[in-house]
Protein backbone atom coordinates (compact mmCIF):
# COMPACT_ATOMS: atom_id res chain seq x y z
CA UNK A 1 0.00 0.00 0.00
CA UNK A 2 1.05 3.55 -0.95
CA UNK A 3 1.74 6.09 1.82
CA UNK A 4 3.67 8.41 2.41
CA UNK A 5 4.80 11.22 5.57
CA UNK A 6 4.94 14.90 6.33
CA UNK A 7 4.60 17.33 8.22
CA UNK A 8 1.22 18.25 9.59
CA UNK A 9 -0.46 21.29 8.30
CA UNK A 10 -3.11 23.42 10.21
CA UNK A 11 -6.07 21.49 7.56
CA UNK A 12 -4.96 18.65 9.33
CA UNK A 13 -6.28 19.14 12.83
CA UNK A 14 -9.72 17.50 12.96
CA UNK A 15 -7.65 14.19 11.64
CA UNK A 16 -5.16 14.95 14.65
CA UNK A 17 -8.23 14.90 17.18
CA UNK A 18 -9.71 11.86 15.45
CA UNK A 19 -6.50 9.99 15.78
CA UNK A 20 -5.91 11.34 19.37
CA UNK A 21 -9.21 10.01 20.62
CA UNK A 22 -8.59 6.50 19.11
CA UNK A 23 -5.19 6.35 20.52
CA UNK A 24 -6.49 7.21 24.00
CA UNK A 25 -10.01 4.65 23.16
CA UNK A 26 -7.00 1.83 22.70
CA UNK A 27 -5.96 3.08 26.12
CA UNK A 28 -9.28 3.15 27.78
CA UNK A 29 -8.75 6.64 28.13
CA UNK A 30 -11.13 8.24 25.91
CA UNK A 31 -13.20 10.19 28.51
CA UNK A 32 -10.01 11.88 29.26
CA UNK A 33 -9.88 13.68 26.05
CA UNK A 34 -11.01 16.86 26.11
CA UNK A 35 -8.67 18.73 23.97
CA UNK A 36 -10.92 20.99 20.92
CA UNK A 37 -9.57 21.36 17.34
CA UNK A 38 -9.33 24.85 17.84
CA UNK A 39 -6.81 24.34 20.56
CA UNK A 40 -4.78 22.85 18.44
CA UNK A 41 -4.46 24.83 16.34
CA UNK A 42 -3.55 27.42 18.21
CA UNK A 43 -1.20 25.10 20.07
CA UNK A 44 0.56 23.99 17.08
CA UNK A 45 0.53 26.19 14.42
CA UNK A 46 1.00 29.50 16.15
CA UNK A 47 4.11 32.09 16.42
CA UNK A 48 5.65 29.81 19.39
CA UNK A 49 4.63 25.74 18.58
CA UNK A 50 3.70 23.66 21.35
CA UNK A 51 3.68 20.26 19.46
CA UNK A 52 4.57 19.60 16.01
CA UNK A 53 2.98 15.92 14.36
CA UNK A 54 4.23 13.95 11.43
CA UNK A 55 1.25 12.45 9.39
CA UNK A 56 0.93 9.40 7.44
CA UNK A 57 -1.56 9.03 4.51
CA UNK A 58 -2.94 6.84 1.95
CA UNK A 59 -4.15 7.66 -1.48
CA UNK A 60 -6.96 7.35 -2.21
CA UNK A 61 -8.11 4.86 -4.78
CA UNK A 62 -8.48 6.58 -7.52
CA UNK A 63 -6.31 9.89 -8.55
CA UNK A 64 -10.28 12.00 -7.51
CA UNK A 65 -10.29 10.53 -3.90
CA UNK A 66 -8.66 12.84 -1.02
CA UNK A 67 -5.52 11.15 0.37
CA UNK A 68 -7.23 9.50 4.31
CA UNK A 69 -4.76 10.27 7.43
CA UNK A 70 -4.04 6.60 8.73
CA UNK A 71 -1.34 7.45 11.29
CA UNK A 72 0.61 10.15 13.27
CA UNK A 73 3.47 11.17 15.93
CA UNK A 74 3.30 14.01 18.08
CA UNK A 75 6.15 15.22 19.19
CA UNK A 76 8.08 18.15 20.83
CA UNK A 77 11.80 18.73 22.23
CA UNK A 78 12.77 18.98 25.42
CA UNK A 79 16.22 19.38 27.35
CA UNK A 80 18.15 17.13 29.55
CA UNK A 81 20.67 19.03 31.59
CA UNK A 82 23.34 16.17 32.23
CA UNK A 83 23.17 15.25 27.47
CA UNK A 84 21.34 18.42 26.37
CA UNK A 85 19.06 18.01 23.45
CA UNK A 86 15.76 15.51 23.46
CA UNK A 87 12.91 14.27 21.25
CA UNK A 88 10.28 13.44 22.78
CA UNK A 89 7.59 11.57 21.28
CA UNK A 90 4.50 12.14 23.25
CA UNK A 91 1.79 10.14 20.87
CA UNK A 92 2.49 7.65 18.09
CA UNK A 93 -0.79 5.83 16.35
CA UNK A 94 -1.46 3.82 13.22
CA UNK A 95 -5.23 2.76 12.38
CA UNK A 96 -5.60 -0.74 13.13
CA UNK A 97 -6.31 -1.90 9.53
CA UNK A 98 -3.28 0.13 8.53
CA UNK A 99 -0.50 -1.60 11.09
CA UNK A 100 1.82 -4.30 10.51
CA UNK A 101 2.93 -2.59 7.16
CA UNK A 102 5.67 -0.24 7.85
CA UNK A 103 4.16 2.88 8.39
CA UNK A 104 5.09 2.95 12.33
CA UNK A 105 8.68 1.99 11.71
CA UNK A 106 9.43 4.60 9.07
CA UNK A 107 7.44 7.38 11.32
CA UNK A 108 10.00 6.08 14.02
CA UNK A 109 13.10 6.47 10.90
CA UNK A 110 11.80 10.09 10.02
CA UNK A 111 11.65 11.08 14.07
CA UNK A 112 15.23 9.44 14.23
CA UNK A 113 16.42 11.22 11.41
CA UNK A 114 15.27 14.52 12.82
CA UNK A 115 16.73 13.78 16.07
CA UNK A 116 20.20 12.99 14.31
CA UNK A 117 20.02 16.57 12.03
CA UNK A 118 18.81 18.30 15.16
CA UNK A 119 21.36 16.80 17.66
CA UNK A 120 19.86 15.68 20.33
CA UNK A 121 20.94 12.47 22.64
CA UNK A 122 17.97 10.39 22.76
CA UNK A 123 13.96 9.70 22.30
CA UNK A 124 11.92 10.06 25.14
CA UNK A 125 8.45 8.39 25.55
CA UNK A 126 5.80 7.18 28.12
CA UNK A 127 3.96 3.79 27.75
CA UNK A 128 0.94 2.61 29.26
CA UNK A 129 2.30 -0.55 31.57
CA UNK A 130 -0.44 -2.74 30.12
CA UNK A 131 0.12 -1.74 26.62
CA UNK A 132 2.39 -5.00 26.00
CA UNK A 133 2.50 -4.74 22.04
CA UNK A 134 3.74 -1.25 21.89
CA UNK A 135 5.94 -2.24 24.99
CA UNK A 136 7.37 -5.18 22.67
CA UNK A 137 7.76 -2.74 19.39
CA UNK A 138 9.89 -0.63 21.52
CA UNK A 139 12.20 -2.55 23.21
CA UNK A 140 12.66 -4.75 19.57
CA UNK A 141 14.16 -1.36 18.42
CA UNK A 142 16.17 -0.86 21.95
CA UNK A 143 14.51 1.39 24.13
CA UNK A 144 15.07 0.88 27.58
CA UNK A 145 12.82 0.76 29.98
CA UNK A 146 14.07 3.23 32.69
CA UNK A 147 10.57 2.64 35.27
CA UNK A 148 12.44 -0.71 35.93
CA UNK A 149 15.81 -0.08 34.44
CA UNK A 150 16.76 3.10 36.53
CA UNK A 151 13.22 3.34 38.76
CA UNK A 152 11.79 6.64 37.69
CA UNK A 153 8.21 7.29 38.58
CA UNK A 154 6.27 9.93 35.95
CA UNK A 155 4.39 12.90 38.17
CA UNK A 156 2.27 15.46 37.44
CA UNK A 157 0.64 18.66 38.98
CA UNK A 158 -2.75 18.63 38.01
CA UNK A 159 -4.80 22.03 37.77
CA UNK A 160 -6.05 21.83 40.99
CA UNK A 161 -3.06 21.65 42.64
CA UNK A 162 -1.35 24.52 40.69
CA UNK A 163 -3.83 26.54 41.71
CA UNK A 164 -3.19 26.24 45.42
CA UNK A 165 0.50 26.72 44.58
CA UNK A 166 0.00 29.90 42.37
CA UNK A 167 0.23 32.84 43.26
CA UNK A 168 -3.82 34.21 44.71
CA UNK A 169 -5.52 36.69 41.70
CA UNK A 170 -5.51 40.15 43.81
CA UNK A 171 -8.36 41.36 45.87
N1 LIG B 1 -0.90 -4.78 14.31
C1 LIG B 1 0.19 -4.42 14.98
N2 LIG B 1 1.41 -4.93 14.73
C2 LIG B 1 1.54 -5.83 13.76
C3 LIG B 1 0.44 -6.24 13.04
C4 LIG B 1 -0.83 -5.69 13.34
N3 LIG B 1 -1.94 -6.04 12.69
N4 LIG B 1 0.86 -7.11 12.13
C5 LIG B 1 2.16 -7.23 12.29
N5 LIG B 1 2.58 -6.50 13.27
C6 LIG B 1 3.96 -6.42 13.76
C7 LIG B 1 4.88 -6.12 12.63
O1 LIG B 1 5.38 -7.33 12.10
C8 LIG B 1 5.97 -5.30 13.28
O2 LIG B 1 6.88 -6.13 14.01
P1 LIG B 1 8.39 -5.68 14.29
O3 LIG B 1 8.36 -4.81 15.53
O4 LIG B 1 9.11 -6.96 14.48
O5 LIG B 1 8.86 -4.90 13.10
C9 LIG B 1 5.20 -4.47 14.24
O6 LIG B 1 4.14 -5.34 14.66
C10 LIG B 1 4.60 -3.23 13.60
O7 LIG B 1 5.56 -2.55 12.82
P2 LIG B 1 5.13 -1.41 11.80
O8 LIG B 1 4.22 -1.95 10.73
O9 LIG B 1 6.34 -0.72 11.36
O10 LIG B 1 4.34 -0.41 12.74
P3 LIG B 1 2.78 0.00 12.70
O11 LIG B 1 2.49 0.75 11.45
O12 LIG B 1 1.94 -1.16 13.00
O13 LIG B 1 2.73 1.05 13.92
C11 LIG B 1 2.27 1.31 16.24
C12 LIG B 1 3.21 0.71 15.20
C13 LIG B 1 2.19 2.82 16.05
C14 LIG B 1 2.80 0.98 17.63
C15 LIG B 1 0.87 0.67 16.01
O14 LIG B 1 0.96 -0.72 16.24
C16 LIG B 1 -0.22 1.24 16.89
O15 LIG B 1 -0.81 2.27 16.56
N6 LIG B 1 -0.54 0.57 18.00
C17 LIG B 1 -1.65 0.95 18.85
C18 LIG B 1 -1.43 2.30 19.55
C19 LIG B 1 -0.18 2.34 20.39
O16 LIG B 1 0.05 1.48 21.22
N7 LIG B 1 0.63 3.38 20.16
C20 LIG B 1 1.87 3.62 20.93
C21 LIG B 1 1.54 4.23 22.24
S1 LIG B 1 3.00 4.72 23.13
C22 LIG B 1 3.28 6.33 22.65
O17 LIG B 1 2.46 6.94 22.02
C23 LIG B 1 4.57 6.97 22.99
Amino acid sequence: MEYKLRKAEPRDVSDILRLVKELAKYEEMEHQVTLTEKELLEDGFGDTPFYHCIIAEIQGETSSDDPKVVGFAMYYFTYDPWVGKQLYLEEFYVMDEYRGLGIGSEILRHLSDLAMKTRCTGMMFVVAENNEPSVQFYKRRGAEDLSQEEGWRLFRFDKDSLVKMATPPEE
